[in-house]
């Protein structure tokens, strides 16, 4: 049986705390956050779809515990990330009253999520906030780590500070107004983790994975317990490397790959980035059998899961004419440092079995990816 309720500690020293997952958290909100309170008085900061959906749930929670609230509702979208809405957004929390000892809420997805946190870590010197993340993405990445930032015209997320939040509260039903292929990108992350380390969850996702899509008084459960051991995989390795220096680099399995072929489609909806990563650790499989280290056996059986799910699992799969092997291996070489032609990459020696390597050679990965589908050279 997949538990009702969950809650994970993330242990950082004074900055620990609590990861509630649970189908129904949101109600429990203002009990949650209580405890935490300066005064009772809190703003939300959520984008218009979430608000659209659960906002007054979330409002109503607080109410039930005496607690008073201010929302701020923003686009939706990635472009929401962006110095501008930060300093509107810093100016509106100014302007309803927000002080040192108080408590801002995030709810929304990632782009809210990273966008709220790094507001509150310069809004006065910083004020603690709280992440209630309502896509899967954001419940088992994004809302865990204290990783926040905007994007600037030279990249993504590359204006930000650590700032670790004060609790997180992933509440699974506010998954079921989350678009499928929303839902399914996020599940990408959560096979990232059993594939980075843990083959039991693997097997576990294989037999489980298409009833938590699924949803419904089934699927509840299995998301709760997918959230649960997500975020407890990168909790652990949060706390032993709060700030990458060195472990947290295995969480971007399928990132360097992934964050390639989003860039090669423009970020668009032609690719979303969950879905650039289940293509891209599949990518990082086939590499690792090219190098001697995995058995190609094990990248067959991680895109037979993706593909039973429903996700994109090789560079075919993207609609579309076909993306170039040089392209690619160009955007790889901007997200990633490289040396003298050679990358650092993220491989396996087989599911659940993730390490870094350095000097990959950049003429491997090349071969790999126009054997892969992708066009030799052009563009
Ligand atoms: N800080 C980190 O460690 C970290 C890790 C991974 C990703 N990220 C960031 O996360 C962002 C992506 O996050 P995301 O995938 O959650 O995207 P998102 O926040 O844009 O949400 C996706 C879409 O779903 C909508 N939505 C959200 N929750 C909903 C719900 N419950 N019902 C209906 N619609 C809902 C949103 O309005 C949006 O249109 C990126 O900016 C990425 O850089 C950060
Ligand atoms: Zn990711």
């Amino acid at each position: 049986m997949s538990p009702a309720s969950e809650t994970v500690h993330v242990n950082l020293g004074d900055r620990s705390y609590d990861i509630v997952v649970a189908a129904g958290a949101l109600a429990q909100l203002g009990a949650l956050l209580r405890p935490q309170l300066a005064r009772p008085f809190v703003v939300i900061v959520t984008d218009e779809n979430v608000g659209a959906h659960h906002l007054a749930a979330a409002q109503e929670a607080l109410e039930g515990e005496g607690i008073s609230s201010e929302a701020i509702e923003l686009p939706p979208g990635e472009a929401t990330k962006s110095f501008a809405v930060l300093e509107d957004l810093c100016g509106r929390l100014l302007d309803l009253g927000v002080e040192r000892s108080d408590m801002v809420i995030a709810l929304g997805g990632g782009v809210i999520g990273d966008l709220t946190g790094f507001a509150a870590a310069i809004l006065r010197r910083g004020v603690r906030f709280v992440q209630v993340p309502t896509t899967l993405l954001a419940q088992v990445d994004s809302s865990v780590g204290g990783k926040t930032a905007i994007n600037v015209a030279q990249g993504k997320n590359l204006i930000g500070a650590f700032h670790q939040p004060s609790l997180v509260v992933a509440d699974v039903a506010l998954l079921d107004t989350l678009p499928r292929r929303q839902l399914l990108a996020g599940y990408a992350e959560v096979v990232k983790y059993a594939v980075l380390g843990d083959a039991a969850f693997f097997g576990w996702l294989e037999e489980h994975g298409e009833a938590l899509i699924a949803g419904g008084s089934n699927g509840a459960p299995l998301r709760t317990e997918a959230v649960a051991r997500s975020v407890r995989a990168k909790a652990a390795i949060v706390a032993r490397d709060e700030r990458e220096a060195g472990e947290r680099a295995l969480l971007n399995l399928g990132h360097t790959f992934g964050h390639a072929l989003e860039a090669a489609t423009g970020y668009s909806d032609r690719l979303l980035h969950g879905e650039g990563v289940a293509i891209g650790m599949g990518l990082a499989l086939d590499l690792s059998a090219e190098l001697g280290f995995a058995d190609p056996a094990e990248a067959q059986r991680l895109r037979a899961h993706l593909r039973n799910v429903g996700l994109p699992a090789s560079l075919a799969d993207i609609e579309g004419p076909p993306l170039s092997a040089d392209a690619l291996l160009t955007h790889m070489a901007q997200d990633k440092k490289v040396t003298r032609g050679e990358l650092n990459l993220v491989l396996a020696r087989g599911i659940g079995e993730a390490f870094t390597q350095k000097n990959v050679a950049a003429g491997k990965i090349r071969d790999l990816l126009a054997r892969s589908g992708a066009t030799p050279s052009g563009n």
